[in-house]
Parts: structure tokens; sequence; C-alpha cells
């Protein structure tokens, strides 16, 4: 999906970030298990987007033409630019788990949306409502950690397994190989974790993070108006609830927020 042009400029993207963040982790704690980062989660807008690196990847034809095609219509929005990276050392495997939920109080998160009063349905019973588009700056392999992920859970009401009740077949259910340049489109509803990298690299997985069209949990601007007026029409459409009012200030920079 990517030239070869684009995997050098997210690669690079990736690395600035990867080097901002551990210069504040010495020990490598990182954010989502020990040697295991959030790009969205260690930066202070929950967000890369005012990276040029993720902005790049909103102007991806084959992406946009997908996307159109999945949420049968191109009037699905960017809800976030972020993704995960882990370094060699990440021994353990994180756990399965989804990237969006029922309605929770405010208090334990504050970004959750749908809730149905009757009880009734759940946000698995629902057409897809977020999709997460993977970009791989390098391959990803059997050893430097492919994501896991469980195909068909994405409607299961079922309990998510710790990783002592998982079983084996779900550990080895990893997307791999695929070469740098390649995409990964899921269902965040879709059970998945991140597997040991026993590489001698770092493993990135940028992403972009998008809502269908009838779907919409609390944004946090992650670009400035100036910024923003400098995208193409089309990433700008996409980008639309993200952007920062023109009167206000972007605070970036690099934080370590708790898991
Ligand atoms: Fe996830």
């Amino acid at each position: 999906m990517l030239t070869s042009d684009q995997i050098q400029q997210l690669a690079e993207g990736c690395q600035e970030v990867i080097d901002e963040i551990l210069a504040v982790d010495q020990n490598r704690r990182g954010n989502r298990g020990a040697h295991r980062y959030s790009f969205g989660g260690s930066s202070l807008t929950r967000s890369q987007l005012h990276r040029p690196a993720w902005q790049m990847l909103l102007d991806i034809p084959e992406v946009t033409t997908l996307l159109t095609a999945l949420f049968g219509s191109p009037n699905y929005t960017l809800r976030a630019a972020s993704g995960d990276f882990c370094l060699p050392g990440a021994v353990e495997y994180q756990r399965l788990h989804a990237d969006v939920r029922d309605w929770v109080d405010n208090k334990s998160s504050p970004f959750s949306a749908f809730h149905d009063p009757r009880g009734l349905t759940s946000i698995r019973d629902l057409p897809c409502p977020y999709i997460c588009v993977n970009f791989l700056p390098q391959d990803v392999t059997r050893l430097n950690g492919p994501t896991r992920q469980i195909p068909g859970t994405q409607n299961s009401r079922e309990k998510i397994p710790s990783l002592e009740e998982e079983p084996e077949w779900m550990r080895l259910s990893t997307v791999c190989p695929a070469p740098a340049g390649s995409i990964m489109i899921r269902d965040t509803r879709a059970w998945h974790g991140g597997t040991p990298n026993l590489s001698e690299h770092v493993r990135s997985i940028p992403n972009l993070e998008f809502y269908a069209p009838w779907f919409r949990e609390p944004i946090v601007p992650g670009i400035t108006y100036q910024d923003w007026k400098k995208l193409s029409e089309h990433a700008q459409q996409l980008v639309r609830f993200c952007v920062a009012d023109s009167s206000e200030e972007l605070v970036t920079g690099t934080t370590l927020r708790a898991p």
C-alpha cells in the first residue's frame, strides 16, 4: 500500500517518537506493559496527528477505497492517529482485549458512548462502528511481535479470556508475515493483543482510527487549525472533528500515562 519513500518517511517519523519516549523511560516500563508503548497514549494530545508522517497516511487512495466500501459511505471520520510499538525484550504476551466498549461512567473512561437504556443491545450488536488501519513501516514476522487477532469475535458477548485462560490456538493466531508497506485493517471490537518481540529490532504499527459515519465518541483535538489548513481537501474532510479551534493552542509532547 505504501511506496518505498512513504515507508521511509513513516519509519523515520516513528523513530523520532520512539527516541523521545525512550528518553523519558530509561527502565523500559512502557505504557502497555514492559517494553510496549502506545503512540497515542504517549502523546499529550492522545494522537500523533500533528506529525507529518501520520498526516501522510490520510491520503493513500487504496485505503480510502477500502474504507468507503467497508463503511458503505465516504463520510467516515478520523478518531485519532496512533498505533503502538514494542521493543526487543517485550517477552510477555499482551492480554487479549477490544479497543472499544459500551458506555461507562466518565471516571472509568471519558471516551465511551454507546448506551441502550433498555439494556437490550450492545456495541457488539451494531454494524462495525470503528475501524483501525495499521501501516507497517517494517516487515512483521513471526518473531518481532505480530498482532494476534481472533477471527469472528467482533460480535461475541463472551468474556474475553485472560492470559491464563487463553487457549494455545488463540496465542498462535497471529497476523504475519506481512512486508513493510502493508496495512492491517481491523474491526476494533474483535479480540486482539500483542505477542512477544523476540527479534533485535523495534516493531512499530502506527495507525489511523476511523469512526463510521453514524458513530461518534468524544474526540480530543490532535492538529492545529493552521496545520489542518495545509492538508489535502480529502484529509481535511477526514480530520474535521480532530481540529483545534483557530484561537486555541495545541500542546504537544510526550507523557508516560498509566495504561
Ligand atoms: Fe488494542
